[in-house]
């Protein structure tokens, strides 16, 4: 089993983008159920994050079967109601059973035009609701090649984490994901990767105290597949992952979620 440096317990999150409708969701959480047994998740939580469209189908699989597997968003407003044509709420997830939400993504980032304040408010409104955010920040290739990926990723975590309280963020998830691994089959060193991490770990425990950056959970995002996974989820500071193209198939996904459980 891959240890991590705080027994924190590993999270690998498939986030599923704008990929399976409503009914490929379904099959594709049913077989990934069957492939993942209680000793595996004994030892890794994981959550799936279909798009908006498929929710209410795997909360209710999901209720029915009693899976121990945990409902994910992809993006939320930070109001609760009102106005915003073609927007969801953190209360609304939060009634689907939506245990973590992914915030600040850089697709969303780069298409959408979300900025670190926005990030902000949405990371403290989806605390407000009980549910989890993972709080996507990364760096491109551009500011690794000018040396400025630390300085980058630093100030999207300060950023992010304003006003939330010291306990709110141990509570939290982190993915690191830089953007130029992303969808790119170019994975970040298991080396790079883990020095970025242990950068965010560092900052947090400036910002907010040695509680919350150890009981934090940082995951590595961008490329991840089942042939890389292990190296990546060895390193100290990384406690999962946050899988995309991985994430579609289950037999991979499981695979994927596998390399954080004992062996056999
Ligand atoms: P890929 O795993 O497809 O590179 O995507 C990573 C990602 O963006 C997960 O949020």
């Amino acid at each position: 089993m891959a240890e991590n440096g705080g027994g924190r317990k590993p999270l690998m999150s498939g986030n599923w983008k704008m990929n399976h409708n409503h009914l490929e969701a379904i099959q594709v959480v049913q077989k990934l159920a069957i492939r993942l047994d209680d000793r595996v998740l004994d030892a890794v939580d994981v959550s799936v994050h279909p798009p908006f469209t498929g929710l209410r189908s795997i909360q209710t699989l999901i209720e029915a079967d009693k899976l121990r597997l945990a409902l994910g968003a992809q993006n939320c407003h930070w109001e609760d109601s009102g106005a915003y044509t073609g927007e969801v709420s953190p209360t609304m997830l939060a009634k689907l059973s939506v245990t973590y939400v992914v915030v600040g993504h850089s697709e969303r980032r780069q298409h959408f035009d979300e900025t670190d304040e926005m990030v902000n408010k949405k990371v403290r409104a989806v605390l407000a609701t009980g549910m989890t955010p993972i709080m996507c920040v990364g760096e491109t290739m551009e500011e690794r090649e000018a040396g400025d990926a630390q300085d980058k990723v630093q100030g999207q975590v300060r950023a992010g984490l304003e006003g939330v309280s010291d306990e709110q963020v141990g509570a939290m998830v982190i993915a690191y994901e830089p953007v130029w691994a992303i969808g790119t089959g170019e994975t970040a060193t298991a080396d790079d990767a883990q020095e970025m991490c242990e950068a965010i770990r560092v900052l947090v425990a400036e910002t907010n105290g040695d509680d919350a950056a150890e009981a934090l959970r940082i995951q590595y995002g961008g490329s991840v597949k089942p042939d890389n996974t292990a190296e990546l989820m060895d390193q100290p500071d990384i406690d999962g992952a946050l899988v995309g193209g991985g994430s579609l198939d289950p037999d991979d996904f499981s695979k994927i979620v596998r390399c954080q459980a004992p062996s056999d």
